[in-house]
């Protein structure tokens, strides 16, 4: 059984000793030295190589090294390449660890202070409590789950937001389009973890933005294309959004001139809320691969017509 690994170097490595150390019987190789295209069944991979299916003529499953796969074109795939996003648990506690930073940081007014320190400034701005701010997901997949876990803790008043209806403890949840408007009129503070979907490109707009309360701030955790830049720079020129934190973007990195670089309403981070690592990872892979050495369905399966 042959699995090939298209990453960066020092995790190709990384990956291949896992599997020497407790899977040796699968065959690890490491792009571009892939031996006999035939052999291959398997690849895990961020990017796959163009005409993947071409190239390996017996792939059956695609391992996504991304807790997102919207960077593949699913609709390339032969049906008989099963796509699988990646659920390492390494991914849900780095998002965990940022979306609480960000909500944090929001919440206690953060970008405003750090601003008053540069002018010297010491005033103390009003109070307020964690049960008063609103914070909202959007995405309730294992990310979002995992974030309003933590979150909870906090005393936040919670909120979730998804395709289809959800019961959370503790989280007045939303559904579909039409609760859409309803669920942003109560976010304070919506942190977006969508998948990137036909459904949720651009879904964070100026008319989505206009329903967020008066002084709302954002965080994307989701991906770039969520949101129409042009229009989150509206909303917070007119002082509508008071701040957006943002980790990905639809270029990356944005160009020089970008607007967004040095924006006193937005903080930029470079695409690090999470990045897999083959040592928390290599146990969900594994797994998923025996699931289809038996015939069993894999765990994070992409269905092929939602996208996600
Ligand atoms: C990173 O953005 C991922 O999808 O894992």
């Amino acid at each position: 059984m042959t699995l090939l690994f298209k990453v960066d170097n020092d995790r190709g490595q990384a990956w291949k000793s896992l599997f020497q150390c407790h899977a040796p019987d699968i065959d690890v190789r490491l792009w571009p030295d892939i031996g006999n295209p035939e052999e291959i069944r398997y690849l895990a991979t961020w990017q796959p190589p163009p005409d993947v299916h071409l190239l390996l003529p017996n792939l059956q499953a695609i391992f996504a090294t991304s807790a997102g796969v919207d960077q593949f074109d699913l609709s390339c795939l032969p049906p008989r390449v099963e796509v699988v996003r990646m659920l390492d648990p390494g991914i849900a506690q780095a998002i965990v660890e940022y979306a609480c930073f960000a909500v944090l940081a929001l919440h206690r007014k953060m970008p405003g202070y750090l601003a008053q320190q540069r002018q010297q400034q010491w005033n103390v701005q009003p109070w307020v409590a964690a049960h008063q701010q609103r914070v909202g997901v959007m995405g309730l997949g294992n990310l979002g789950m995992a974030v309003l876990d933590r979150l909870r803790t906090f005393g936040f008043s919670l909120k979730g937001w998804a395709r289809s209806a959800k019961q959370i403890d503790a989280v007045e949840c939303f559904a579909g389009t039409e609760q859409l408007p309803q669920f942003l009129g109560q976010c304070d503070i919506l942190l977006c973890l969508l998948p990137l979907t036909r459904d949720t490109r651009g879904i964070l707009n100026a008319s989505t933005l206009a329903a967020l309360p008066r002084g709302a701030k954002l965080i994307n955790l989701g991906r770039g294309a969520h949101l129409v830049e042009a229009d989150l720079l509206q909303a917070l020129d007119s002082g509508h959004l008071e701040h957006a934190v943002l980790d990905v973007l639809n270029d990356e990195p944005p160009a020089a001139d970008h607007r967004f670089w040095l924006h006193p309403g937005i903080w930029l981070t470079p695409h690090i809320g999470a990045m897999t690592q083959p040592e928390t990872a290599f146990e969900v892979l594994l797994a998923n691969i025996r699931r289809h050495q038996q015939g069993e369905t894999m765990i994070g399966r992409i269905e092929r017509t939602m996208g996600y």
